[in-house]
């Protein structure tokens, strides 16, 4: 089978990827016991031929700076250069977390002033930047719930509501944080059903998890009435942050009445996703519950910034010094380009995104709640179901034409979801492109099924076992052609 060299494969002894004039400094030895048996076993490659095989290897790779990537519930927004730029300034890029603090204040102010942004832009009192990501913030979050109620001696609380229409993470960061998920059924739209929440709601309940607008895209008319409900039975609310995009600057978690949240700075700050770099979520509270935060805490004193978190409730250390700083740096300069101002823009246009796309496409896609949704929607397969072709095919397609598929299979709600969210930064010109290429998939189901339940034709690998290539993936290129 033919297939392109790796760089190991290219290599031929003695090239070189430079040419260097004869040195001139005194040659010293150095001791053999200091020296390696063996060549490291590097490519001997040319420059050229290093240029391409990192060109070609990020071709072979999906990226938002590829094409278009309308991944439900992620918020896979582009992310602009400056933020790049600035956490590669040498003044934050070379720091060390052991530094003297008063050397480090810049970035210590960075951090305080994104997490009083965070505050300002989610309705809760403070925020601590210290978690990894959207899962990890949810665990520290239930950590910090289970801490209040233990505080309190109600140790009899340590169920956590969470509706059918949630997040895997949700009942699973329940399920580490040692609480039990209780399951409550959702509307046919994904909002909370009241009857039934009422159901579920005791002196064991620790709290519930919802996220706002929810799954479906749908916001969550009731929420007040629901934070009432929580409330009066001793529970507390988490919000869990990954819609908050269709929010900003027109409602806040905090003033409908939720006590926790986090934010992931990697999909609404717009700060590299998943294999990208290393994400962020932080966790904010209300007053009340401040003294239960992670610590480092950074505080503002008149002496400057300093760490503190002593208090006797924190949950303790979870993360590195103070989360990934670096992700802070990027979320930071991005609020500051968008400014306060102009935030609502994204809230306005990837709402107004989402809804051309769902009236564009729902004679050939079906689409089970009707109705203005907020940033995303979620369709169920195709209208025709006659011609065989699953959400999966759907997908595999797309990737012929360069575009990244949505979220399939979940919400887990419908049979064959597939959950579209086109960001707010995105042009029409794309957008209509995305519209053309979900209806010509469309009509290819119609006409030639087989065509669509045989794609893709254009990648690297075709259709994998899913489950299979997760789980036990095969990462040498050399296994993959023996396959
Ligand atoms: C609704 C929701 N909650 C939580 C998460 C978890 O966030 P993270 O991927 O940052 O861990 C996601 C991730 O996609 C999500 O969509």
């Amino acid at each position: 089978m033919y297939y392109d060299k790796l760089i190991f494969e290219l290599s031929t002894d003695g090239r070189k990827g430079y040419s260097l004039p004869k040195t001139d400094v005194k040659r010293h030895d150095v001791p053999d016991h200091l020296k390696r048996p063996d060549c490291p076993g590097l490519p001997e490659v040319s420059e050229l031929d290093v240029v391409r095989h990192y060109t070609n290897v990020s071709f072979k790779n999906f990226g938002i700076e590829k094409g278009f990537y309308p991944l439900g519930s992620c918020t896979m927004k582009y992310n602009p250069k400056i933020n790049q730029d600035m956490a590669n300034l040498p003044e934050f890029a070379s720091l060390h977390p052991y530094q003297p603090l008063d050397t480090v204040q810049g970035m210590l102010h960075v951090y305080h002033e994104t997490q009083r942004m965070l505050s300002e832009i989610s309705g809760l009192d403070t925020f601590s930047l210290n978690p990894f990501a959207g899962a990890h913030g949810e665990h520290v979050g239930l950590m910090i719930m289970k801490a209040y109620h233990r505080s309190r001696g109600d140790e009899k609380r340590t169920k956590v509501i969470v509706p059918d229409s949630a997040h895997g993470t949700n009942p699973a960061s329940a399920t580490v944080t040692g609480l039990e998920s209780v399951e409550v059924k959702s509307n046919v739209d994904g909002t909370v059903n009241l009857t039934d929440l009422k159901k579920v709601l005791d002196d064991e309940c620790a709290g519930i998890m919802l996220t706002n607008p929810n799954t479906l895209g749908i916001f969550e008319k009731d929420i007040l009435e629901i934070a009432k409900l929580v409330h009066e039975a001793g529970g507390l609310l988490y919000y869990d942050g990954a819609n908050l995009n269709p929010l900003l600057g027109f409602a806040r978690p905090g003033d409908m009445g939720f006590d926790i949240m986090h934010i992931n700075l990697h999909k609404t700050f717009s700060t590299p996703h998943g294999g990208g770099g290393p994400g962020s979520g932080p966790v904010g509270v209300t007053k009340t519950l401040k003294p239960f935060l992670p610590k480092p805490v950074v505080k503002k004193t008149n002496e400057g910034y300093t760490l503190d978190g002593e208090t006797d409730l924190s949950i303790g250390q979870v993360s590195h010094f103070v989360g990934n700083i670096g992700v802070a740096l990027k979320a930071y300069a991005y609020l500051l380009t968008i400014g306060k101002d102009s935030i609502t823009d994204i809230a306005r246009f990837s709402t107004l995104n989402a809804n051309y796309v769902k009236e564009s496409l729902k004679d050939v896609y079906h689409l089970p709640i009707e109705g203005i949704c907020k940033h995303e929607f979620v369709f169920d397969g195709l209208k025709d179901k006659s011609t065989g072709v699953t959400t999966l095919d759907v997908a595999k397609r797309l990737l012929d034409f360069d575009m990244h598929p949505p979220t399939v299979y979940f919400p887990l709600v419908f049979k064959e979801s597939i959950m579209v969210e086109p960001p707010e930064n995105e042009s029409k010109q794309t957008i209509d492109k995305f519209i053309d290429v979900m209806r010509i998939i469309a009509n290819e189901a119609k006409e030639d099924p087989d065509k669509v339940k045989g794609a893709p034709y254009t990648t690297v690998v075709k259709r994998l076992d899913e489950a299979l290539a997760a789980r036990k993936p095969l990462v040498k290129y050399k296994d993959l052609l023996d396959e």
